[in-house]
């Protein structure tokens, strides 16, 4: 097993480029097998999460090549496509699960492994099934997979989303640009990442309307086309750098990167004290002193995205002031609070709430790592602890974070990637 150990104390200073989105590229990656031929998608970024995809893909029956220097990724489809995401690669990565819309539509059946916890109609997977079931997709549940069915094609539908979740919206919408007729999806989510997906398919020969709004209407096509498409760029990597600059009092730009895409987050950050400065690439966050507390609430884009909450929670710990941060998505995503707390910070949470009372130090210590961003959440927290803060479990960083330790190391900050000992 594998630990970032970091020593508390330095400002951050210097420049970062920012890659191509992880929950975009995955999309963009699951969306090339609906055409024959070879896609070429460039700004990838050289992350896990990347590579578990790749393996899908071939195992499906594509060629996949990556190219991490020049960060291009191209998968070559077949006309004949396997149709099975195995459990082994969906439970590394739930992401997985955007196979099944392309699968049902290109191939008429996807036997996608079901991720630990879901059954049919459970939260989770509710509003996927309930979208493509819409459609003329049939369900089944056997021996830990979910079967979708739709031999004789999927036909467009009005489907209603209870909320607009990401997932089931990518779903639904790369279903129906090879469906018969319209699909009309209501309360559609809108994230950057979305957009970044009908763009790719719209340039594949899709007819899709209201890109970026919350009622997408999709026109189903014969057939689609391979394209080259470049990724939109990672804000939740720019936010996180922006972050850090925050917490570290110190003077980072970021280059590939839209501000559009986190005004809230960098709003809240100017509220706790920080310039922010945008550049014909980018944006630059400076701080002095010590930020002040600021209280967050994550919601669908355009609100405060949840993948930057434990980055904040962290901020908040060492700011000037007692704050709120509510969660709205994932409840688990407080898991992260109770390593913080092993850092001497001041967090106590109550149902989706957390109240943090900023103090003026946190201490080094060991921690773990629950998921992606409460891992970089924890080395946000150790840059500014006294002494050492050793994180492990830091594959869950791998996942979303390329050349994590060597960028920090960059900017100044004192990190170490090692090996240790794996429990049990
Ligand atoms: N939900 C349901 N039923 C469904 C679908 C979702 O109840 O059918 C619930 C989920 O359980 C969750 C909430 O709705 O509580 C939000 O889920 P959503 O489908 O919007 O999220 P997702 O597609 O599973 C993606 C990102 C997440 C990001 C969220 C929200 C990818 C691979 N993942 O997840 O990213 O937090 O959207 O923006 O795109 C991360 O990168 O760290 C990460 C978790």
């Amino acid at each position: 097993m594998q630990a970032f150990v970091v020593t508390g104390g330095t400002r951050l200073e210097g420049r970062v480029t920012v890659p191509g989105a992880k929950n975009s590229v995955l999309k963009l990656m699951a969306a090339s097998l609906l055409a024959v031929g070879r896609t070429r998608l460039t700004h990838v970024p050289d992350i896990l999460d990347v590579s578990i995809m790749a393996e899908l893909l071939r195992r499906l029956g594509c060629i996949v090549e990556y190219d991490a220097v020049a960060s291009v990724l191209v998968v070559d489809v077949p006309e004949e496509l396997g149709h099975q995401a195995d459990y082994d690669l969906v439970r590394r990565m739930r992401a997985s699960i955007a196979v099944l819309g392309p699968l049902v539509s290109r191939v008429g059946l996807a036997d996608v492994a079901l991720p630990g916890g879901d059954a049919i109609g459970s939260r989770g997977l509710d509003m996927h099934v309930g979208g493509l079931t819409r459609m003329g997709a049939e369900f089944t549940s056997e021996h830990g997979f979910l079967t979708a069915s739709a031999p004789g094609g999927l036909t467009g539908a009005q489907i209603w989303l209870d909320f607009p979740s990401v997932g089931a919206t990518e779903n639904i919408l790369m279903a129906a640009v090879l469906a018969k007729g319209r699909t009309v999806i209501d309360n559609a989510a809108r994230e950057p990442e979305i957009v970044d997906l009908c763009e790719m398919l719209q340039q594949m020969g899709a007819g899709i309307e209201g890109v970026g709004s919350s009622t997408l209407a999709i026109e189903g096509v014969e057939q689609l086309a391979p394209v080259e498409h470049a990724t939109v760029p990672d804000r939740i990597v720019a936010g996180t750098w922006a972050t850090m600059a925050a917490i570290t009092g110190g003077d980072i730009t970021v280059d590939y990167a839209h501000t559009k895409h986190l005004e809230i987050a960098l709003d809240k950050l100017v509220t706790a004290g920080a310039m922010i400065e945008a550049t014909a690439t980018g944006f630059r966050t400076s701080m002095q002193g010590r930020p002040r507390a600021v209280d967050v609430v994550t919601l669908p884009y355009p609100g405060f995205p949840t993948d930057l909450q434990p980055q904040f929670i962290a901020l908040n710990s060492v700011a000037e002031g007692v704050s709120m941060v509510t969660e709205n998505l994932f409840e688990a995503r407080f898991r992260f609070v109770q390593e913080l707390t092993r850092l001497g910070a001041d967090v106590h949470t109550d149902g989706h709430h957390a109240f943090i009372k900023g103090r003026r130090r946190l201490s080094g210590a060991p921690v773990e790592a629950t998921d992606v961003r409460a891992g970089v959440g924890l080395v946000l927290a150790g840059l500014v602890a006294e002494g050492q803060t050793t994180v492990i479990d830091v594959h869950h960083i791998d996942r979303g974070y390329a050349d994590f330790t060597e960028l920090l190391t960059s900017l100044g900050g004192e990190i170490e990637r090692v090996d240790v000992p794996s429990r049990g």
